[in-house]
């Protein structure tokens, strides 16, 4: 019997996974069949670097924090589908050779390879205007606000920012506030947005609801990069479809490499637990499910 058969948590994210991933690749495939560009090998390239797999753990969160709030799911398709927008492309930019230099991502070769270096660069130019554009289509709540929160969430004082910082520290030594600060900018940044994303489709940002909901998505955020740099060391590259040993052949800022992989699981259960008490008094079991996936997860 699987995991899934036996445990009624890894049933509830698993069914509730498989609906998020579902929804958001319909928005995501009616996208790129609805208006095409004039660029063949362009379209090619984003299709590839957004359609080709993919945990959807982003879109799972809008859709699942905005549930939480009362948001009704056409309310959050395009949030969802926004958000992964803005992953895919920080992914075909995170690969490339000037980056992290990889050539394998979601068990494929990396756009680059697949491609070149200019038709990638220009993929995840375009896949970051779409999310923008997908945004302001006229079909969601909030959406001025919604594009403040993912533009911050994209930018300098976000990923775009914890990427320039973990480039910057590659063959130096971080302390570990200077590793969280890094991870908490090229990763939790979105995440917060993700869940801020879903939270908008139901409620006005002043909803101190919000704010409960951001204390729980910065911990499980961090959490999950801890476990992203966790995986490198310990995971399959069958079952993560990434190069494994990546961050330590490139020296690469991680937990693992500045505390062990002992205190970085410890670190990162106590941030999920941090995570979920945040969410005392909302009716957020999928949100709770989420959280302990972050850490339990294998890919
Ligand atoms: C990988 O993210 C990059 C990080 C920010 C750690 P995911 O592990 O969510 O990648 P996919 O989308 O499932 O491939
Ligand atoms: C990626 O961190 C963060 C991004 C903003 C894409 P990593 O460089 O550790 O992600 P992987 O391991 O390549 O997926
Ligand atoms: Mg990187
Ligand atoms: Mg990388
Ligand atoms: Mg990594």
């Amino acid at each position: 019997m699987s995991d899934a058969a036996r445990d009624p948590a890894a049933q509830r994210i698993e069914a509730l996974m498989q609906h998020c991933r579902q929804r958001c690749e319909r928005r995501l495939v009616r996208l790129f069949d609805e208006a095409p560009g004039p660029a063949p090998r362009l379209e090619q390239a984003m299709r590839y670097g957004v359609l080709g797999g993919g945990k959807r753990l982003r879109p799972v969160l809008v859709y699942a924090a905005g549930r939480t709030l009362g948001a009704g799911d056409e309310a959050l398709d395009a949030p969802a589908a926004a958000v992964e927008l803005i992953h895919a492309y920080s992914l075909v930019h995170d690969d490339l050779p000037s980056m992290d230099d990889d050539a394998l991502r979601r068990g494929q070769p990396t756009c680059h390879r697949a491609f070149d270096e200019a038709t990638a660069l220009l993929a995840g130019d375009a896949l970051q205007s779409l999310a923008f554009e997908v945004l302001t289509a006229g079909e969601t709540p909030r959406a001025a606000a919604m594009v403040a929160t993912l533009a911050q969430a994209a930018g300098r004082g976000g990923m775009a920012g914890g990427q320039a910082l973990d480039l910057a520290a590659v063959g130096g030594r971080l302390d570990v506030e200077q590793l969280m600060a890094v991870h908490r900018h090229k990763t939790g940044a979105l995440i917060r947005a993700a869940v801020r994303l879903g939270g908008l489709a139901a409620a006005a940002g002043d909803d101190p609801r919000l704010e409960a909901l951001d204390r729980y998505a910065a911990a499980i955020g961090l959490a999950f990069q801890i476990q992203d740099d966790i995986l490198d060391v310990t995971g399959d590259a069958e079952v993560t479809g990434k190069t494994q040993g990546a961050d330590a052949a490139r020296d690469k800022p991680t937990y693992p490499a500045l505390l062990g992989l002992d205190e970085a699981r410890r670190q990162a259960q106590a941030l999920v637990d941090e995570g979920c008490s945040a969410l005392a008094g909302l009716d957020a079991q999928p949100l709770i499910d989420l959280a302990r996936y972050m850490v339990e997860r294998n890919h």
